[in-house]
C-alpha cells in the first residue's frame, strides 16, 4: 500500500535492516517507491532474501556490509546511495542491540557495545547524513530509532536505557541545530514489538502473557506498525514535525499502573 506519492523516487539509507524493524521499514519504504540502501553486519543470506523480496515486488534495494559503531560505514552507505540512485533523502538510524546485565556486574565491554552501537552509531549516521544534506543544500530527513526506554527506566538493561535516553536528547538537539537548514530530525519510540530482539520472550508463553498484561492495549506490536510511523515521518504529511519522538507502544509509556484495570 503506497500512501505517500511524494516518496516515490526518493532514496533512503536504513541501518541494521536485514531483519526486525529495519527490514520492515525497508519493505514499507520500497512499497512507497523509495529506493533503499540497506545494511547488515554478518547475515548476508538474510540480507539477500530481503533484497530479493523487495525486487520481486518491483522495488530497488542494495546493501552495504558493516558495523554502525565504526567510522566510515555511514559515509559508505551514502556514497552507495549516490552511485546507485543519484542522491540520498532519508537516513534511518535503526541498528540497535541489548544485552541483559546487573549494573554492579556489568562488564565494561558490555556497556561499550551498547553505547557504541545504539548511541555512537546514531551519532555517526546523523553526522554523515547532516554533512551530505548541508553540502548539497538538501532539506533532508533523519529518523532515529529510540525506544520507550528513552523515558521508562529499565533495570537489568541500564546501559540500554542510557543509550536511548541519549538518543532522545541528541535527536532534539540536532533538530534544533539544523532547523534553519530545514533538515527534519525525529525519533521513534517503539514499545514491545515482535522482532528477533524479543525472540526469547515471544517463545516463552508465560513471559509473553506477562508482557501483554503490562501493555495497556494488551497487544505486542507488529514491525509494520513501526514502519508506518517511519513512512509518515519521511513523508510530507509530517512536514512541520521536527525534534519529536513518536511513541508507538500501545500505551506502554502512559504509566499503566494508573490505568483503569489497576483501580
Ligand atoms: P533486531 O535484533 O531484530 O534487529 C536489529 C538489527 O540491527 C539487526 O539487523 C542487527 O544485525 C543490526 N545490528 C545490530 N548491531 C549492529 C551494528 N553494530 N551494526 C550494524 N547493524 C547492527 O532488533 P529490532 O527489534 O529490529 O530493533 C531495531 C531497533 O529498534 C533497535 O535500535 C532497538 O533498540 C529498537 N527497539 C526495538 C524494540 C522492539 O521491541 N523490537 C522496542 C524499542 C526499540
Amino acid at each position: 500500500m503506497a500512501n505517500y506519492p511524494e516518496l516515490k523516487g526518493k532514496v533512503a539509507v536504513i541501518t541494521g535492516s536485514s531483519k526486525g524493524l529495519g527490514r520492515a521499514i525497508a519493505e514499507r519504504y520500497a512499497k512507497e517507491g523509495v529506493h533503499v540502501v540497506l545494511n547488515y553486519r554478518s547475515s548476508e543470506d538474510e540480507m539477500n532474501k530481503v533484497i530479493e523480496g523487495i525486487e520481486a515486488a518491483g522495488g530497488k534495494a542494495v546493501a552495504v556490509k558493516g558495523d554502525v559503531a565504526e567510522e566510515g560505514l555511514a559515509e559508505k552507505m551514502i556514497e552507495t546511495a549516490v552511485s546507485e540512485f543519484g542522491k540520498m533523502d532519508i537516513f534511518v538510524n535503526n541498528a540497535g542491540v541489548q544485552v541483559e546485565a546487573k549494573t554492579h556486574e556489568m562488564e565494561l565491554d558490555n556497556w561499550k557495545k551498547i553505547i557504541d552501537t545504539n548511541l555512537t552509531g546514531t551519532f555517526l549516521g546523523v553526522r554523515a547524513a547532516l554533512k551530505y544534506f548541508v553540502d548539497h543544500e538538501i532539506k533532508g530527513n533523519i529518523i532515529n530509532m529510540s525506544s520507550v526506554h528513552e523515558v521508562i527506566p529499565r533495570p537489568g538493561y541500564t546501559h540500554y536505557a542510557a543509550s536511548k535516553g541519549g538518543v532522545k536528547m541528541f535527536t532534539k538537539s540536532v533538530a534544533l541545530e539544523y532547523a534553519p537548514n530545514k533538515i527534519r530530525v525525529n525519533g521513534i519510540a517503539p514499545g514491545a514489538i515482535d522482532t528477533p530482539i524479543n525472540e526469547e520472550t515471544m517463545q516463552d508463553p508465560e513471559e509473553k502473557k506477562g508482557l501483554e498484561a503490562l501493555i495497556p492495549t494488551h497487544e505486542i506490536g507488529r514491525p509494520e506498525q513501526i514502519a508506518a510511523v517511519a513512512a509518515w515521518l519521511a513523508s510530507d504529511e509530517s512536514s512541520y514535525v521536527t525534534g519529536a519522538t513518536i511513541f508507538a507502544d500501545g500505551g506502554l509509556s502512559l504509566y499503566p499502573s494508573f490505568g483503569p484495570e489497576n483501580k
